[in-house]
């Protein structure tokens, strides 16, 4: 059923204001918590609700992803991680988050195809990777060059066309990998390499990354399909900071390539998709086990800013299904490229049972999440740890697609523009009052 339909409402809520009672409509959902409808309650009554964070509050209706935090559930279009990660692959993982239902044989094979067929990028936009220094975090390059695409493809920048509206999808996902490439080609000083269309999404990223003009890189099937799943699983989550910051910039009619760039950047950060990268330094930083508890203390410390990169969710307050599914493929990946008893993963696993067992991270709930595992296997495969978000980004450009057509999509959609709680000065005289401090 399309998205603004009547809604299943049930009982309002009564919320009582110096002696007024003002009902809010209860929407149910599907599947998890029910929802308040505040949006008339600032017109009804003159006041704002106050959520830092986002901590309770549903920004949209959806139905992609849902996530039950509680008991560790997952689940795109419906369908569990586990099975889409075990018998899936991830281009028919994009298909199924932006069309909604997984496609059948035919309609898979033509999107693979028209996928394939986006890999290629404009060569003058190989001029954009010469204007960064060769040390500039890939990342700063995925950035700049996807914001960059909505000056090709100016054919598919109408949001208000449909045709458009997916071609620019399926370029969004299919460029993302080719342009993650050619970051970490330009960072080591090589050549970039083409796209290979006989290839798979996964098996093509793993020979524009790690092939050269000397010779092809040969494409082993246990990494590729390791690279598959890690596709799979790092590509949608329902309204993350990176997603809501893509529907926001969307909300105001950005093109897509905009928005998407937009998403890159909030990945970015250690609190989110940068996650992974700094949860490989924070082991190798650890060093070795003896040294584990020095650094759950001062996690626990309040104040100190360290916090044990790749633990804790705003939403998983149980083990994140998708952390166990990596720390699954680690050990075949380890023992595939010749790496016996790696130190790094060792050191992981006592961290974790070290933190499990601790009262503190016990009683705030805070397990592995998919960034705990995900740089191991992502080092062993033969990865930097600065593309492990570009990583993560290539994947979420699903996500952010569908999320995006979505919203775009939704008849009730408007330009998001939250308010505020105002504790600034009141109205001053122009010149009394200058500061006298001249701490500036
Ligand atoms: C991702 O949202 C998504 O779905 C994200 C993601 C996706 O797929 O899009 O799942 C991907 O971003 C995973 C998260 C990756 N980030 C990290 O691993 C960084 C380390 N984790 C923390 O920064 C934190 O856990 C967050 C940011 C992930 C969640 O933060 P919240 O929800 O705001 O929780 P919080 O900071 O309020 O934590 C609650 C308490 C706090 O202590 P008190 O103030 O209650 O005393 O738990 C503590 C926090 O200090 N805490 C930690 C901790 N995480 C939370 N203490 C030590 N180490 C940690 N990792």
């Amino acid at each position: 059923m399309k998205l603004g339909k009547s809604k299943n409402k049930s009982k309002a809520a009564k919320l009582i204001i110096d002696n007024k009672t003002y009902n809010l409509p209860i929407y149910n959902s599907t599947e998890g918590e029910s929802v308040i409808d505040i949006s008339k309650l600032h017109s009804q009554a003159n006041i704002f609700t106050y959520d830092p964070g986002f901590t309770s509050t549903a920004s949209c209706e959806s139905k992609i992803t849902f996530i039950d935090g509680e008991k560790g559930i997952l689940r795109y279009r419906g369908y569990d991680i586990e099975d889409l990660a075990n018998k899936s692959d991830f281009i028919e993982v994009v298909n199924l988050l932006i069309y909604g239902d997984l496609p059948n044989k035919k309609q898979l094979k033509k999107y693979k195809n028209l996928i394939s067929r986006h890999t290629l990028l404009h060569e003058q936009i190989i001029n954009f990777f010469q204007g960064f220094r060769r040390d500039a975090h890939p990342m700063a390059m995925m950035v700049g060059v996807m914001g960059a695409l909505s000056s090709f493809y100016q054919d598919s920048l109408d949001i208000n066309d449909a045709h458009q509206r997916q071609e620019a999808t399926r370029r969004i996902v299919a460029k993302s990998a080719t342009i993650g490439a050619m970051s970490y080609k330009y960072s080591i000083g090589q050549s970039f390499v083409s796209p290979k269309n006989s290839l798979s999404f996964s098996e093509n990223f793993l020979h524009m990354c790690f092939s050269n003009s000397a010779e092809n890189y040969k494409i082993s099937p246990l990494l590729a399909k390791a690279m598959d799943t890690i596709f799979i699983l790092h590509a949608d989550h329902e309204q993350n900071a990176s997603t809501s910051t893509v529907r926001l910039a969307g909300s105001s009619g950005a093109n897509p390539f905009a928005c998407i760039a937009a998403g890159v950047s909030s990945l970015w950060g250690p609190a989110h998709g940068g996650a992974n990268q700094a949860a490989l330094e924070m082991l190798e930083e650890i060093g070795s086990s003896k040294n584990i508890h020095k650094f759950i203390k001062k996690a626990k410390n309040k104040n100190d800013p360290f916090k044990l990169m790749g633990f804790g969710h705003r939403v998983y307050k149980n083990y994140d299904p998708r952390a166990k599914i990596l720390k699954s493929i680690c050990q075949k990946v380890l023992k595939h490229v010749g790496i016996k008893n790696d130190p790094i993963l060792k050191l992981a696993m006592d961290l974790e049972s070290i933190a499990l067992k601790d009262k503190y991270f016990i009683e705030k709930k805070l397990y592995p999440n998919v960034d705990f595992y995900s740089g191991i296997i992502l080092r062993a495969i033969g990865f930097p740890p600065e593309m492990f978000t570009v990583i993560f980004a290539i994947a979420r450009t699903a996500g952010w697609t569908a999320q995006w057509t979505e919203m775009t999509e939704d008849p009730i959609q408007k330009i998001g523009r939250p308010r505020q709680l105002y504790t600034g000065k009141k109205s001053l005289i122009y010149g009394k009052n200058r500061s006298k401090k001249n701490t500036r």
